[in-house]
């Protein structure tokens, strides 16, 4: 497959265009952002180490019927991915409450939430991604109502997947989130899943396995990005 141009630099990924029409290179760097853009860092081996992550996350999705942009591995830190139309909205799921939803309504952090609570932020770094719903998403036409009930269907059907495959490996699945594009018709997983993108907590400690290591100085980000891909049983250069 030929790299072409450059099509679009998010803040840690970047996706290049191929001669292929239906196929992008994502590339994920070593660039680590926080707070939407107002703390950033160059992490060494942090490109490589999500790159492999996400690969094996998708994989385990694919495998349980969820329809991803993944297609493969192209390097350490590259991978192929199907051509997605995005759509500018992501949707959060919740096991235990932390981050913007103890900030947002008094809670403490760590309770467990049953059900899971699901929100959806507009994806719009200006604005700190704020909080919308299904009736502002479908009047201003960033997806059908139709889409958006694929998409929760999609997002907790993940939930089931992942939760089950951390608490295998001796962790929490706090919350995450997912983005999602149209291929074909279809409502497709796209963006990546690492631990940039969710909350883990040790289940014993409840040490902090995830990128609020980066956004709280609790240092050893990476290192411990590595520790919890070994304990899923990913293989790292
Ligand atoms: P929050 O507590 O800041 O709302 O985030 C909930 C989860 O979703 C957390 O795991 C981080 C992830 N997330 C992102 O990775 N990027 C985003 O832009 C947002 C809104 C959430
Ligand atoms: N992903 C966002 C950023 O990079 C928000 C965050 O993780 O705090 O700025």
């Amino acid at each position: 497959m030929e790299k072409r141009e450059e099509l679009y630099a998010g803040k840690a990924k970047s996706v290049y265009k191929t001669d292929n029409p239906d196929r992008f290179i994502l590339e994920f760097r070593d660039d680590t952002s926080a707070f939407d853009g107002e703390k950033k860092e160059q992490l060494s081996r942090k490109g490589m180490v999500n790159n492999k992550f996400n690969a094996f996350v998708m994989e385990k999705l694919e495998a349980a019927g969820v329809p991803t942009h993944f297609e493969g591995l192209l390097s350490s830190t590259e991978s192929i991915v199907k051509k997605l139309d995005m759509i500018p909205v992501e949707c959060v799921v919740r096991n235990i409450s932390a981050g913007s939803l103890c900030r947002r309504i008094g809670v403490e952090e760590g309770l467990e939430l049953t059900p899971s609570t699901y929100e959806l932020f507009l994806k719009n770094d200006a604005l700190h991604d704020p909080m919308v719903n299904e009736s502002l998403a479908v009047s201003f036409g960033w997806a059908s109502a139709a889409e958006l009930e694929r998409m929760k269907q999609l997002t907790y059907q993940v939930n089931d997947v992942l939760k089950a495959l951390f608490d295998d490996a001796g962790m929490l699945l706090v919350d995450y989130k997912l983005e999602f594009g149209r291929s074909g018709g279809e409502i497709v997983l796209g963006d990546e899943f690492s631990p940039d993108g969710c909350r883990i907590w040790d289940k014993e400690t409840r040490k902090k396995m995830d990128k609020d290591r980066f956004r709280q100085g609790l240092g050893d980000v990476i290192e411990t990005y590595e520790e919890v891909g070994r304990r899923l049983g990913i293989q790292f250069d």
